[in-house]
């Protein structure tokens, strides 16, 4: 059977720093895997929210327990993930965390899956590796003075309990935020440097992707834990 493997990018532009990296990792994975079947998927063109704390996935007996119970634009999406052989995620780092729509994503994917029982043991059909990709205005020196990888560490560990595999990690700092600086207020940073950094750095971090998506594809025939 075809392997799958998604991109999902949790930043609302398709195109621009976050999604253009997970495309050079979905690369790195077609690498590997030449007969895979990779696909980006842009949360933000779907309509969904979070979970709902109805708690239909956990109801014994009743007709949803370990799946989701809403129905709405990411339905179909949830249960694809969930038979996926590998999730690469990708986020901007939005107030120290990941978007709001990545984090309502993966609150409807792991929630249905998560057990609480002793073990907090897992309903995931299938081990899987994960990964993920932040990008960031920050520079990588204050990206650990903020503390970024231990806040964001909590999810990762969910995601690498409930599907008992790998969890691959990628920081990109000081992103570039748009083509022309000069058409904002933001004397904060300089455009000539954030423009220069686009052009020397970004094809370093998109080398970079590429890796992860080599180390994602070997982490499918070795998921490890
Ligand atoms: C609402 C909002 C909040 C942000 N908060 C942070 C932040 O807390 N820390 C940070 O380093 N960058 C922050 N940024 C910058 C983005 O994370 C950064 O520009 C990112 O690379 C954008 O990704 P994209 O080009 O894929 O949309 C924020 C941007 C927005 C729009």
């Amino acid at each position: 059977m075809t392997m799958k493997i998604y991109a999902i990018n949790g930043s609302p532009r398709k195109n621009w720093n976050t999604a253009t990296l997970l495309q050079h990792a979905l690369e790195g994975v077609r690498g590997c895997l030449p007969d895979a079947s990779t696909e980006l998927v842009n949360l933000y063109e779907h309509t969904y929210k979070g979970c709902t704390s109805c708690f239909q996935c956990k109801k014994l007996g009743g007709s949803s327990y370990g799946a989701c119970a809403i129905h709405d634009g990411i339905t179909p999406l949830l249960e694809e993930a969930l038979h996926a052989d590998a999730l690469i995620f990708g986020s901007p780092i939005y107030f120290s965390d990941i978007t709001g729509m990545l984090k309502c994503f993966l609150e409807r994917l792991l929630f249905p899956c998560f057990v609480y029982d002793k073990d907090y043991s897992s309903l995931a059909p299938k081990k899987l590796p994960t990964a993920f990709l932040y990008t960031m205005n920050v520079s990588h020196e204050q990206m650990l003075a903020n503390r970024y990888p231990e806040r964001l560490h909590a999810m990762e560990a969910f995601l690498g309990h409930i599907f008992g595999a790998t969890t691959l990690v990628q920081y990109v700092t000081d992103t570039c935020q748009f083509s022309d600086y000069s058409k904002y207020k933001m004397e904060l940073f300089s455009g000539a440097e954030k423009t220069a950094r686009r052009e020397t750095q970004f094809p370093q971090d998109c080398a970079h992707a590429r890796e992860l998506g080599s180390q994602v594809a070997a982490a499918i025939a070795h998921p490890g834990k």
